[in-house]
């Protein structure tokens, strides 16, 4: 990356991080836990007994996947927003029928060409087209050489870590790029028991722990300043007004600290907003989606735990 690209991205961190720390309520956005060590933690989360999410969307999948393969249909064009190189984008690489290609979406060039050159290795016949884009704003798609049908791929209930406004700019993109005859396949994690909730993001092992502290090292290794991540406790809780998770950094101590010229003060007991993660119903889901949307197909596991859901356009 070129060092004026490497300005640019530095400066609007700066400003995103001084912003949201003169909130009254502080807060980070939470792209910026994922920078290497975070990308690391954060696949440690998937593995964790804990964390359900993964897994049971996984097991959705494959107890359902000849119906799925069925439901999406033949000639598909398989868009991922977030290019993810998952287990669950090669299931359905492996069995869709007369798959045309697979479009993997990504803001960041670097992770998406390389993920997507493992990929072609695997599946050396398979075009695959990634495309270099901010999904949450409108983009239009290259077109493609042959007939196919846009079907987005949206698992591991990132739907849920939007905020509300977010969300619906976000479905009405969707919406437009899939066209009438497309589709849009999302998982989503479900409203259940608030312990089951609260443990998966309050892990034995510490690993979410570690995952929200690395925001502040990331934000020291970037930005030159000087956050103690042992003056903040990893705090996280299911919010039942919201149905959300949210994960906080609580601070246990009086104190500030510097960040280019200017001083932030934290007092003990007060938070950093760091993540949010809604829990839907199909009914809430139902109502977010309703403007843009029908759902035609609902899977589920046997604790109702995810969801995964097939929507078509309105
Ligand atoms: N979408 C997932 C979830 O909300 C993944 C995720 C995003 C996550 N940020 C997180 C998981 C922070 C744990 C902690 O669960």
């Amino acid at each position: 990356m070129s060092t004026d690209n490497r300005n640019e991205e530095k400066n609007l961190m700066l400003k995103e991080v001084l912003h949201g720390l003169s909130q009254p309520q502080k807060v980070l956005p939470s792209k910026y836990f994922y920078d290497h060590d975070g990308s690391e933690l954060f696949h440690q989360i998937t593995l964790l007994d804990e964390y359900y999410p993964t897994r049971t969307e996984m097991q959705i999948m494959e107890d359902n996947i000849d119906e799925i393969v069925e439901t999406l249909g033949r000639q598909v064009l398989l868009i991922e927003p977030g290019s993810g190189n998952s287990t669950k984008t090669r299931l359905l690489l492996n069995n869709l029928k007369k798959l045309s290609g697979y479009m993997p979406l990504d803001i960041s060039a670097e992770f998406l060409f390389k993920s997507a050159d493992q990929l072609q290795e695997e599946y050396p016949k398979l075009a695959i087209i990634p495309l270099q884009v901010d999904y949450t704003h409108p983009f239009e798609l290259p077109e493609f050489p042959s007939y196919c049908r846009r079907v987005v791929f949206f698992p591991g209930s990132t739907i849920g870590n939007f905020k509300h406004d977010t969300v619906s700019e976000f479905l009405a993109v969707i919406h437009d790029i899939i066209e009438e005859d497309g589709g849009f396949l999302i998982g989503v994690d479900l409203i259940k028991d608030i312990a089951v909730l609260e443990a998966a993001y309050n892990d034995s092992k510490g690993i979410t722990a570690a995952f929200n502290k690395n925001i502040l090292k990331h934000i020291n290794d970037e930005l030159a300043c000087s956050f103690d991540t042992s003056k903040f406790d990893h705090y996280a809780f299911f919010n039942e007004d919201k149905n959300r998770i949210e994960m906080h950094l609580k601070c246990v101590e009086d104190h500030s600290i510097q960040m280019n010229g200017d001083v932030i003060s934290f007092k003990k007991g007060e938070t950093i907003h760091t993540e949010n993660s809604h829990k839907y119903s199909l009914d809430l889901l139902k109502e977010l989606v309703d403007p843009w949307f029908d759902i035609k197909k609902f899977w589920t596991d046997e604790n109702e735990y995810f969801g995964l859901i097939y929507l078509t356009p309105k």
